[in-house]
């Protein structure tokens, strides 16, 4: 019996196959087409498992028949036939449900739609707005079911693993304290505290700390989180953690238990192996090589130091940017050469716009290096870029001489562009990394003083060196394909080490105390040493549906502008607290850190 079967069914539409065929089926769904031939009626009806056709004869079922003729495209209709092989010929390979349809006996329309806004269809046309306004509609799409089924076996597929290795899935608050590190909080005005907000948790960072303290061991959750930062295709206000803490764990134990669950998530979803363990590399290896700590290694282009090629220069751009302490770095991007002027142009412009000082090209053409600064760079600087960059005939060469963080933006920039333009990023190849050893502190120009890189409760990697910036930390990131899937870090559980942590901050005792008490009070009742990660669902999905925005992986999410088309929210406040006053005076609101990458809490 089907597991669809209800008081009003027998079967779902897309579950019928050739060994039904001779039932009698009760079926209800939403009609896609209508099409009549030769005076009998064909109906292809869809349901969330599929769709499949109808057949309605004028003479077998007069009655069904007049009905059928009345049905309007999306309405919901119930139809009672028998299930027959389709005629030789008619058979549709890619259809499910192709080899069958269903002889209609009895129809009843359910319930009458109006016309849709836009047609339900995988070739979308209508705007991303009017979809989100009627996500219902958008929902019914097969593609918008793949993907809602492609989540729910994502987070299958974690519990399954998380439940194999003794993990306990925790409920933390939702209503919670405003924490100062990291994005901004979205508060939640008390009734009863008149003046005094709850915090919506940006993750559950402490409470996951305090159940180690609890001695609960291994701890993971499915958990919403929520951060007031600009949204982004990767970025949202609320989105969805794996959030996991382990105690009495170094480093390869927190990767021991992640790295089997990503290459089971990417070999079911994409039937696709992944070798483990994943590399590891260093942040400061990372940047050196490709300019950011979130790597796509599915293809080379790798940046290369080409200051020591330009060390007496008398090309004065370059010169002068060695001499201000500047770098020179560049790679090779193989087919380049044969790029536009138009893309050149489009290639100085983005080295512009992430902030770098402008855009010098080596062309490797079989006549001779082709460069804008020809005239400035002697044959031997010339013969040394290609030597260092490993540039072929048919190469374009990327260089940009500014400061190291400008450089390497830039570059990143850069070398992701020309991988998609130039085809380099291969197919089904999944690259999963560690980033590993960050710095534990960098500067933030919003706030004028140092910060941390994760959180303020990530070990150090020495705890003799907390002095910024060459503190390295006991942090990691995990990324794939070049986004950040995840990031966490080994805990200070020495009370004396995050005292000083928080001194580096700039945290005064009275208001590490006031901020922090319950965590400290809490390690004087014995912590184990304990370590974590996190990992945005989310961008795990959006990955393997093959998507470019999580939004497009959400159910009902918000517009990029941050407003719901579909409810209207953000609204005035109706009743309570919030209405017209508020969130803006908490102290969270203030001062967000605009810049940075807004990191774990
Ligand atoms: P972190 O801040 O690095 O770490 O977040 C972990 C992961 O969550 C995802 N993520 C987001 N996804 C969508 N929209 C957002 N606005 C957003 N912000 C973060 C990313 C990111 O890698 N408590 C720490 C983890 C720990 O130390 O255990 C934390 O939250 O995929």
């Amino acid at each position: 019996m089907s597991v669809m079967r209800t008081a009003m069914r027998t079967h779902a539409c897309g579950e019928l196959r050739a060994e039904h065929v001779g039932q009698e089926v009760a079926l209800c769904g939403w009609v896609w087409r209508e099409r009549d031939h030769g005076g009998v009626t064909f109906v292809d009806l869809r349901d969330r498992e599929g769709l499949v056709q109808l057949v309605i004869h004028p003479e077998e079922a007069p009655e069904a028949h007049a009905v059928a003729k009345g049905f309007r495209s999306e309405s919901v209709v119930r139809v009672v036939g028998e299930v027959r092989r389709r005629p030789p010929g008619t058979v549709n390979p890619n259809l499910a449900t192709g080899e069958i349809e269903v002889a209609v006996r009895s129809a009843q329309v359910l319930a009458a739609a109006e016309t849709p806004p836009f047609p339900i269809d995988d070739r979308i046309e209508a705007s991303e707005e009017l979809r989100l306004r009627y996500r219902y509609l958008d929902l019914r799409r097969p593609e918008m079911t793949r993907i809602l089924r492609l989540r729910h076996r994502i987070n299958r597929i974690i519990r399954d693993h998380m439940e194999s290795l003794g993990f306990l899935e925790v409920e933390t608050p939702y209503l919670t304290r405003s924490t100062p590190e990291g994005a901004r909080d979205f508060l939640v005005p008390s009734r009863l505290w008149k003046g005094s907000f709850y915090a919506l948790p940006q993750s559950p960072q402490q409470l996951k700390q305090l159940l180690m303290v609890a001695g609960q061991d291994r701890y993971y959750q499915i958990v919403r989180c929520f951060r007031d930062e600009d949204p982004r295709a990767d970025r949202s206000f609320e989105f969805t953690q794996l959030d996991v803490e382990m105690s009495f764990v170094d480093e390869e134990d927190v990767f021991g238990v992640i790295e089997p669950l990503m290459a089971r998530i990417v070999r079911e979803t994409q039937g696709v192996e992944v070798p483990t363990p994943f590399p590891r590399l260093t942040y400061r290896e990372m940047l050196d090589r490709y300019g950011t700590d979130k790597p796509d290694l599915r293809y080379g282009m790798e940046l290369v130091d080409l200051g020591p090629a330009f060390a007496g220069t008398s090309f004065r751009v370059f010169a002068a940017a060695l001499a201000d302490g500047g770098v020179i770095k560049g790679f090779a991007a193989p087919g380049g050469a044969a790029l536009s002027r138009k893309e050149h142009d489009q290639l100085t412009q983005i080295a512009r716009e992430t902030g770098a000082g402008g855009l010098v090209t080596f062309a490797v053409l079989p006549e001779g290096v082709r460069s804008p600064v020809e005239k400035h760079v002697s044959p031997g600087e010339v013969e040394a870029v290609l030597q260092a960059t490993g540039a072929r005939e048919g190469d374009l060469v990327l260089v940009v001489a500014d400061r190291p963080d400008r450089a390497n933006v830039a570059l990143d920039a850069l070398r992701r562009r020309l991988a998609e333009r130039l085809g380099l990023i291969p197919e089904g190849v999944w690259a999963f990394c560690w980033m590993v050893e960050p710095p534990l502190f960098e500067w933030s120009e919003d706030e004028g003083k140092w910060v941390s890189v994760h959180h303020p409760f990530t070990a150090p990697a020495d705890p003799e060196d907390l002095d910024p910036p060459a503190a390295r930390s006991r942090g990691y990131d995990l990324v794939l394909n070049g986004f950040e899937l995840g990031g966490g870090s080994i805990r200070i559980h020495d009370p004396e080490i995050q005292r000083r942590v928080f001194e580096r901050l700039g945290l005064t005792p009275e208001q590490t105390e006031e901020q922090f008490g319950h965590l400290i009070r809490a390690f004087r009742y014995g912590v184990p040493p304990h370590g974590g990660i996190a990992f945005g669902i989310d961008r795990i999905v959006m990955l393997m549906a093959g998507k470019e925005a999580i939004r497009d992986v959400t159910a009902f999410p918000k517009a990029q502008s941050g407003q719901d088309p579909l409810t209207g929210a953000p609204a005035p406040g109706l009743r309570g607290a919030a209405a017209g006053t508020g969130p803006a005076a908490g102290r969270a609101a203030a001062a967000p850190r605009s810049d940075r990458r807004p990191r774990g809490r």
